[in-house]
């Protein structure tokens, strides 16, 4: 079952509607990669998106943030519709892409520069980022001297420097231990719960979909189509254990269901 239209309230901050896309490829063939998405992100939400690899879920995320255009369809976000980059976005990658030459400070001050944002005040404002991810007395390291999940720390601040109101992360942890994994999903969390932003973040990971959403996009294999959207009754703020609930088992066997249908279980 696909999701429905009503499922997209028309007065969400971020309304998908009908959005495929096409690729063209070398050889003059095409490639649909996301077939007629429609749905809606409320503000301050936080939305998780698990699909099967290349099911387009960056793909997704990139029309989001207006770095591709969509063929077709329309995403309108707080009433406008998307047609390129935009200010009240910020993005996560999964490598930390930091610049190895410049300290921790002036990686998180880099939007200032691209944007043209008053210094003095984007540096002060770097400085609260800093100290909301926990990096407090790292600024000025360079990111070889820090850890993984620090350099993803770091990232999350800089995607924050200008007050985006929507944070978009495209499978931030993948490439951190377990262990670290973890942390980071509890300091998101809290970062989310402080800061306001609407979130929408793409894992390989149901567990950390659940943990963290309040709902789940559950995507179909290419051509990516919204499948079902599942909403997670957890109260909040959500501490590790909560994994060992029946409701938290009940929601992650609900997803594995809809992917072991696909045939792509992962
Ligand atoms: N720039 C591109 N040109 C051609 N094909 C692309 C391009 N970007 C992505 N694709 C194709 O679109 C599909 C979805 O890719 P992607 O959004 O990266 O999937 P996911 O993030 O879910 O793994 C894949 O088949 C991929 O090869
Ligand atoms: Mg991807």
């Amino acid at each position: 079952m696909l999701a429905t239209p009503a499922d997209a309230p028309s007065s969400a901050y971020i309304q998908i509607r009908g959005v495929s896309k096409t690729f063209e490829d070398a050889s003059g063939g095409s490639v649909l990669a996301l077939r007629e998405i429609d749905c809606a992100i409320e503000e301050g939400s936080f939305v998780s998106i698990v699909g099967p690899s290349g099911c387009g879920k960056s793909t997704l995320l990139r029309i989001l943030a207006g770095l591709l255009p969509a063929s077709h369809g329309s995403v309108v976000m707080d009433g406008q519709p998307i047609s390129g980059t935009r200010r009240d976005v910020g993005m996560v990658f999964q490598s930390s892409i930091l610049l190895p030459w410049r300290s921790i400070l002036d990686n998180v001050l880099l939007p200032a520069e691209v944007l043209g944002l008053d210094m003095a005040v984007a540096r002060r404002r770097a400085m609260e980022l800093l100290e909301l991810v926990r990096l407090q007395g790292f600024e000025h390291k360079l990111p070889r001297q820090l850890s993984g999940g620090m350099q993803q720390r770091a990232s999350i601040a800089r995607a924050l420097l200008h007050d985006p109101k929507v944070l978009l992360m495209d499978e931030p942890f993948g490439a951190l231990d377990a262990m670290t994994r973890e942390q980071m999903n509890l300091e998101l969390q809290r970062i989310w719960l402080e800061s306001g932003k609407t979130v929408v973040l793409i894992t390989h990971s149901i567990l950390e979909a659940i943990f963290l959403g309040d709902v789940v996009f559950v995507m179909t294999p290419r051509p990516g189509a919204l499948r079902r959207v599942i909403r997670v009754h957890l109260p909040r703020p959500r501490r590790m254990d909560v994994m060992a609930s029946p409701a938290f088992s009940e929601t992650a066997n609900q997803i594995r269901e809809l992917f072991s249908h696909a045939g792509s279980f992962e």
